[in-house]
């Protein structure tokens, strides 16, 4: 089976095709970060604005990269929730009225559910049952996953997702727009290793995350260096032990997932996913608890066609398909999905 796949949930438009024997034939992606910049974050209406302008010349890429026609498509999955309505409207009306065009099913994809597999685009890829630290910029969970759709939630944040909490840092810090990155970056610069930020929650029994109470602390730390002669280079301190904090974190709540289930297969999946900290400690952890961690390569960590193509794939594969409406949700508990 061949599936085109639509990604427009946010500020990524990105196409790609998935064949369920060959894997993965194409994928294409348009970032609207110089698009966004200037406003220091998304501008919803502009997103969706985008990606209408590159999604139809994007689909004709990804198919003529996977030496494909639209007849040889046999169905078309896209991004329908969670994200911004106005950008999911995009993906979904195209791809449903693509596949209405070509008389083969459509399927509306799960964003999360899209991450969350994406390791299984790797090779080797993990096998079920495994453990997934989900960390994107609007999630932050730790799941058992049984199969597809089986997904039991261990763990989630309380306030602000990872993402969210470097971006709003990042922001305080003057950094820019996409937080994320410019932060991970300073903060793999030298530093003095003069502060030591709290590791929210970790005294805590369970596996629940709170990073608000981290971000305000970062910022009073900020509010006091940046009075110093020496305020540049503090900054590069800050950012390390803001990264250090979230990341010993992260890494405390899968330890301790992986010595309650005793499941040994951790997989890491969404925009943080892409942080090399976070790559490095977690691989460390879990082999020191004798397990295994899996990543997506570095962009398909961050949003792109591809795991929506996937994911779709599989979907499509066991019999599931939309009915003829355009469906998106801004809010879509995962909870909520079907078991394959
Ligand atoms: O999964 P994603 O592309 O979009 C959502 O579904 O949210 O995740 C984006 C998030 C943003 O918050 C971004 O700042 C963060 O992932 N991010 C990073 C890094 N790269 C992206 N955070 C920390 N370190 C990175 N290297
Ligand atoms: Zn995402």
């Amino acid at each position: 089976m061949r599936v085109l796949g639509i990604e427009s949930s946010c500020d990524e438009t990105g196409v790609a095709v998935y064949d369920s024997d060959a894997g993965l034939l194409s994928h294409v992606l348009h970032s609207q970060i110089k698009l966004h910049s200037e406003y220091g974050g998304v501008v919803p209406e502009l997103a969706s604005r985008d990606h209408v302008r590159y999604l139809l010349p994007l689909i004709q890429q990804a198919l003529d990269q996977a030496d494909t026609s639209r007849a040889q498509l046999d169905g078309i999955a896209y991004t329908a929730g969670p994200g911004l309505i106005g950008a999911l409207m995009v993906g979904a009306s195209t791809g449903r009225g693509l596949a209405m065009a070509l008389g083969i099913p459509a399927l509306g994809v799960h964003h999360m559910e899209g991450h969350l597999l994406a390791p299984l685009l790797e090779d080797p890829a993990p096998s079920f049952p495994f453990l997934a630290l989900l960390v994107s910029g609007g999630h932050t969970m730790i799941a058992q996953v049984g199969g597809i759709g089986r997904y039991r939630i261990l763990g989630e944040s309380l306030d602000d997702a990872a993402g969210e909490a470097f971006d709003k840092t990042a922001k305080m810090l003057g950094l820019g727009y996409p937080g994320g990155p410019i932060l991970a970056k300073l903060a793999e610069s030298d530093r003095t290793g003069i502060y030591d930020f709290p590791r929210p929650m970790v005294d805590r029994p369970g596996l629940d995350f709170s990073f608000s109470g981290l971000k305000t602390y970062t910022l009073n730390t900020w509010h006091e260096a940046s009075k110093r002669p020496d305020a540049d280079s503090r900054k590069a301190d800050i950012a390390r032990a803001f990264q250090d904090a979230v990341v010993d974190t992260l890494s405390i709540k899968c330890r301790r997932a992986v010595r309650q289930t005793g499941i040994k297969t951790l997989v890491v999946a969404g925009g943080v996913g892409a942080n090399r900290q976070l790559r490095s400690q977690l691989h460390d952890m879990m082999q020191k608890e004798g397990g295994q961690v899996f990543y997506p390569r570095i962009e398909f960590c961050t949003d792109n066609g591809a795991m929506i193509a996937h994911v779709g794939c599989l979907r499509l594969q066991a019999g599931q398909h939309d009915p003829l409406i355009i469906q998106a949700r801004a809010r879509w508990p995962m909870e909520e999905l079907e078991a394959v």
